[in-house]
């Protein structure tokens, strides 16, 4: 039986495993914690990871973890819920997760470890940059960029064309209608009117 780790042992991991047990049903898993990141040292690099850490307000845990596999030599695993509805020309990197109900629309491209939560909306066009999270029901309408490790909080709307940086984290329930820099935090309508540094 193929082996696979599962990174995080909280919600997220609790909804991979029932969402995508079509997946893993022939898999032996191997489940570690968060805390006990270093204790991959005992497994085969060979062996696929799934990086099952959600993000509340921003992406630290997944940033760390891609950063500690790739310098320990693992590679991560995507994984795609058959119950979303993916373009054929969506490019999706690796470790991506994508949970039922999201919607991604034709030649959009996610970077790696991107997690795009349940009912999302990518419409066409849009880059997501590495380990960025886009929470529960959040929409991208056409054309939007998001750099690397940014958050965009549950139930958001960022209109066309918009550019978000890196580093950025939007609030739940937020209309994003302007570009926002690098290492921002924006919430409400519209967003870049409740904007802060975060550095
Ligand atoms: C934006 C966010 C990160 C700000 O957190 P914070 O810096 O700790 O901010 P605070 O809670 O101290 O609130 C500061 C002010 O912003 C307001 N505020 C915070 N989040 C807001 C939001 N999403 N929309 C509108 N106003 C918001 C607060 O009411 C408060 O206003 P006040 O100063 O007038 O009282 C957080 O509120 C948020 O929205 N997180 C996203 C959660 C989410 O989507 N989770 C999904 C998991 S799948």
């Amino acid at each position: 039986m193929n082996e696979i780790i599962i990174i995080g042992t909280g919600g997220s991991y609790k909804m991979i495993c029932e969402t995508h047990q079509e997946f893993l049903k022939h898999k032996k898993i191997i489940s570690i914690e968060y805390q006990n990141l270093n204790s991959l040292k005992n497994y085969n690099p060979q062996i696929p990871v799934i990086l099952a850490i959600g993000a509340n307000r921003n992406v630290e845990y997944r940033k760390k973890s891609l950063h500690f596999l790739n310098k320990i030599g693992f590679s991560l695993q995507s994984v795609i819920s058959p119950k979303s509805i993916i373009s054929n020309k969506t490019k999706i990197g690796k470790g991506c997760i994508i949970m039922p109900g999201a919607i991604i629309n034709t030649n959009s491209i996610l970077n790696n470890n991107v997690f795009i939560n349940t009912g999302v909306i990518v419409e066409h066009d849009c880059v997501i940059g590495e380990s960025s999270f886009l929470a529960t029901g959040c929409t991208l309408s056409g054309n939007v960029k998001i750099g690397n490790n940014s958050f965009i909080g549950a139930g958001s709307v960022i209109i066309g064309n918009v550019i978000i940086g890196d580093n950025v984290t939007i609030g739940a329930g937020s209309v994003v209608i302007k570009d926002l820099k690098d290492n921002t935090i924006a919430y409400g309508n519209p967003a870049h009117k409740n904007i802060k540094l975060t550095q």
